[in-house]
């Protein structure tokens, strides 16, 4: 069978790559952890050499897996953790520092800074982004002002800046491609995402030299072949896009009013807004949900820093669990009697809060307080979020009426437990889809499209198949003690208010 596709997810705390076949089944998976660096307290790092081998490895598995070689794959479609900062030497290719990843904080005193100055409406206004230390542009100034010489090198055209998108497709063309997609654009601070074009004051505030920034493409577009000495062929490059806004189009959520919240490391809703640019008045993100023809259509998207990540923090940190999966049963036999709440936020808190120095916190402990209570305050923490998000979303955006059914998606959503407890506490129906690996999927259907083998959106947006609606059933009173709760506890917890 033909139409093979590759998509490579390269996400926070793995890499993975995802060999579909010409029905859109999954044929073979890769996947490879790789290491976390934390040098200080509230700083995160990757090391651009590991990300780039789990690459390789990961593609090199996925196509054994499936039985097929390189030669079968009609193109690959990449995506990737968005925001986190690579920048490396035109010439050989080395990176002159860690990557600073998304949830890294140490530029917050540089956006305070830039905050105090009146800049943020010029950012908000031509970004839709706000100015917090999540995006690339204040790291990208950071990394420029505190590698020796980094600041002339990028004048004089040395150095490349990419997210992780761009400093792939450099890897896996052997340098022949320096480009990235527009979503993957519309995080760095630098994009105007009306003009769909590298704004010049911005590029000027944060002191970045237009120099070293990519050409900037449709998300299925001509990204450049890879070298045939990596896997055996030269496979075009056909389908880019950054992960959350891979699901949304894995989601088939391609009509305005349609919303997907995806559940990995962190969580990010977003609510297709169609051509509208619209504007938040509740501190969400106007961005570009994918570009498409040259027709950019853009979102509203709610970012929360941490959902699998707080699980990932009861397994390594608390170690009161030995395995994701178990998080689920184990907060379901926790004591209901009990409210106890973790607002996890471990590198900051995001919209609606732009919280950058608030740190994670639990209340309502008592003696009887154990792992359970533990986990299901975890868990209850990313509904309580998506919640606020999707508070914020309806308030920004009324067009539907405030009836749209959530898509979700990601590692997390295979509890039960957890999708009713989220249903319950949104107080609105839950969508699970047939097929959870929906970030892959979006961009392998970008890639796989655009090469003429996969059906066009519609057909595609017609084979998306719910596994399971979840609709919610707690009883009001108890849901609105626990909202109380909820909100009291972050209110405990933010500094910046
Ligand atoms: O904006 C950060 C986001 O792209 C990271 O996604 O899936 O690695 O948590 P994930």
């Amino acid at each position: 069978m033909g139409g093979y596709i590759l998509a490579i997810d390269q996400g926070t705390t793995s890499t993975r790559a995802i060999v579909f076949d010409g029905n859109q089944k999954i044929a073979g998976v890769g996947q490879k952890e790789f290491k976390q660096h934390f040098p200080k307290s509230g700083w995160v790092e990757h090391d651009p050499e590991e990300i780039w081998q789990t690459v390789v490895s990961t593609v090199k598995e996925a196509i054994d897996k499936s039985g097929i070689t390189a030669n079968d794959i009609a193109a690959i479609g990449i995506t990737n953790q968005r925001e986190t900062v690579v920048v490396w030497d035109r010439e050989t290719g080395k990176p002159i520092h860690n990557a600073i990843v998304w949830q890294d904080r140490r530029t917050a005193a540089f956006c305070d800074k830039l905050k105090k100055k009146g800049l943020e409406k010029t950012f908000v206004k031509k970004t839709g982004l706000l100015l917090d230390p999540y995006f690339s542009g204040t790291k990208l100034n950071w990394l420029l002002s505190n590698v020796k010489g980094a600041q002339a090198r990028a004048a004089k055209g040395e150095l490349c800046f990419g997210t992780i998108d761009t400093f792939l497709i450099w890897r896996l063309t052997g340098g022949k491609c320096f480009c990235t997609d527009a979503t993957n654009a519309s995080r760095t601070l630098l994009y105007n995402i009306a003009e769909n074009a590298w704004d010049d004051e911005l590029t000027e505030i944060l002191r970045v030299p237009k120099e070293m920034l990519p050409e900037v493409k449709d998300c299925a577009a001509d990204f450049g072949v890879t070298e045939p000495s990596l896997f055996g062929a030269a496979i075009p490059i056909l389908g880019v896009a950054g992960d959350q806004q891979a699901a949304t189009i894995g989601q088939a959520c391609f009509k305005p009013g349609m919303l997907k919240s995806t559940y990995g490391t962190g969580c990010f809703a977003l609510l297709n807004t169609g051509k509208d640019m619209v504007r938040s008045k509740n501190r969400l993100l106007t961005t570009i949900a994918y570009r498409l023809d040259g027709e950019t259509t853009y979102a509203l998207e709610g970012s929360i820093f941490v959902a699998g990540a707080a699980v990932q923090w009861l397994r390594d940190g608390l170690k009161v669990i030995k395995a994701a999966p178990d998080t689920g049963s184990l907060a379901e036999s926790a004591d209901p009697s009990q409210e106890v709440y973790l607002v996890p936020a471990f590198t900051g808190l995001g919209a609606p809060h732009w919280d950058p120095d608030a740190r994670g916190a639990i209340f309502g402990m008592t003696r009887n307080t154990g792992p359970a209570e533990f986990a299901r305050a975890a868990l209850e923490a990313v509904c309580y979020q998506t919640r606020d998000l999707l508070e914020a979303m309806h308030k920004d955006w009324r067009r539907n009426g405030n009836d749209t059914v959530l898509r979700v998606d990601g590692g997390m959503v295979a509890s039960d437990w957890t999708m009713q407890r989220l249903s319950d506490l949104l107080d609105a129906p839950v969508d699970r889809p047939v097929i959870l690996e929906t970030t892959a999927l979006g961009v392998a259907w970008l890639a796989g499209s655009r090469a003429g083998v996969w059906p066009n959106q519609e057909a595609f947006a017609k084979s998306w198949a719910r596994d399971r609606r979840f609709e919610p059933h707690m009883d009001e009173a108890t849901r609105k003690v626990k909202l109380k709760g909820w909100r009291s506890a972050v209110k405990r917890t933010l500094i910046a208010a």
